[in-house]
């Protein structure tokens, strides 16, 4: 690998032991995948902040870098989802044990340079990168969102790479960093009507299983949200192991299909008869007595449909609206969060059911993310239905989910 002076030193040791350690680990995992020199970066989103999923060791690492070591970032370094929300610590039951170590590992972030974002949609808050900016992400639903929809260019990356390349400045050029390696392999023929975040994750999670680690177009989507790309990406990402997509006319790198796809790739069509069978998979009926909604975290817009939908209502179902702190700061401006809590819904804020320790069983969970109906079944042995947001909130209401024999949204 090609490296500059700066780097040579970096990893001869002089920016001290921490750093020469974190470019260790940038240039073997370079060497391992043919990478010819590393990139400067300066935007990075950091995943594995979660006690819950880093656990001790990574506790430890970032300890050492921030207190051992006195490493600081020499990029913005925004944080992923946390496993608790500390202004409803109480509320919702988190062991002592639980929130002390999650503190320390936010301490030592913070230490470091890092903001306390804690939210799976930085782009909502203000971390944008450029139109093939090199940045060096983590949290999967990110990740595809990041590459597709605003065409940065990251790898799928973990807590101590994230953390390496935030204290060095660099990631190596391999993989989605490259242009060779940003074109499409297969191609999906939309048939289906989609009309709600809710058929964007149908959508995605068919394709992501077939799809596998490749990078499908998409041909036949007109005027989506940003919050069914949202949808979309954590969909793709969950049921399959997509970092990058494209949507011919919609997504940047795709304005006209012969510069995205070759001709003759594998290629299938998504119809009803799709729609349906992901439908069916995710389809229980009973007492609904947890519904989430906000995976990814809400952005302003659902959080403002959500409190129109929940308007001089009462829930009997216990209900997560998930988001981050800034979003919950403007909906708490706007009057939405007043409405939403007058409901009886909560507002959770930095944390969500799959990071968050779990303290309770339950019986039937509603949602309308497919990326949340793909883990929840596995974490808590729980039956899952995944419909549409004004279907989530007709059964929080009533408590109960009757189910649909069809789709009619
Ligand atoms: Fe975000 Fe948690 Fe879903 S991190 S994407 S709300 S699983």
């Amino acid at each position: 690998m090609k490296l500059t002076e700066e780097e040579k030193r970096m990893l001869a040791g002089e920016f001290g032991d921490f750093t020469k350690k974190a470019m260790d680990i940038l240039v073997t995992l370079g060497k391992i995948y043919g990478a010819e020199k590393m990139c400067k970066i300066y935007n990075v989103h950091s995943p594995g902040v979660s006690y819950r999923v880093t656990g001790n060791a990574g506790l430890n690492f970032v300890k050492d870098a921030a207190y051992k070591f006195g490493c600081k970032m020499k990029c913005m370094t925004t944080l992923n989802t946390i496993g608790i929300d500390y202004d409803k610590a109480e509320e919702l039951k988190f062991s002592k044990n639980f929130i002390e170590k999650q503190r320390e590992i936010l301490k030592a972030y913070e230490e470091l340079g890092a903001l306390g974002t804690y939210t799976c949609t930085p782009y909502s808050i203000g971390n944008i990168p450029k139109f093939g900016e090199h940045v060096a992400w983590g949290e999967s639903s990110a990740i595809a969102y990041v590459n597709s929809i605003l065409g940065a260019r990251t790898n799928r990356e973990g807590g101590p790479t994230a953390l390496a390349a935030a204290i060095t400045g660099r990631v190596p050029a391999y993989g989605l960093h490259l242009d060779k390696n940003r074109k499409g392999d297969f191609l999906v023929r939309v048939e289906a009507d989609l009309q709600s975040d809710r058929d964007y994750g149908l959508l995605g999670y068919y394709v992501g299983q077939q799809v596998e680690n490749r990078i499908p177009v998409f041909e036949g989507i007109e005027n989506p949200t940003s919050e069914n790309l949202k949808s979309l990406s954590a969909a793709l990402a969950s049921s399959g192991a997509v970092a990058l997509y494209h949507i011919i006319g919609v997504t940047p790198e795709a304005q006209n299909k012969e510069d995205i796809i070759a001709e003759g790739v594998e290629e299938i069509v998504f119809t009803e008869k799709e729609k349906q069978e992901v439908f069916d998979k995710f389809n229980y009926t009973g007492d609904a007595d947890m519904v989430v909604i906000g995976c990814p975290h809400c952005s302003i817009v659902e959080i403002k449909n959500i409190a129109e939908l929940l308007r001089n209502k009462t829930v009997k179902s216990e209900v997560w609206i998930l988001t981050s702190k800034p979003v919950e700061a403007l909906a708490e401006r706007l009057g939405f969060k007043r409405t939403i809590l007058e409901s009886g819904a909560q507002v959770v804020t930095d944390t969500c059911p799959v990071l968050a320790e779990t303290v309770r069983d339950y019986n039937l969970m509603v949602t309308n993310s497919a990326k949340m109906a793909h883990y929840a079944p596995g974490l808590w042995n729980v039956d899952t239905t995944l419909i549409p947001l004004e279907e989530c909130i007709y059964s929080a209401v009533n408590g109960y989910w009757g189910g649909s024999h069809e789709i009619t949204r």
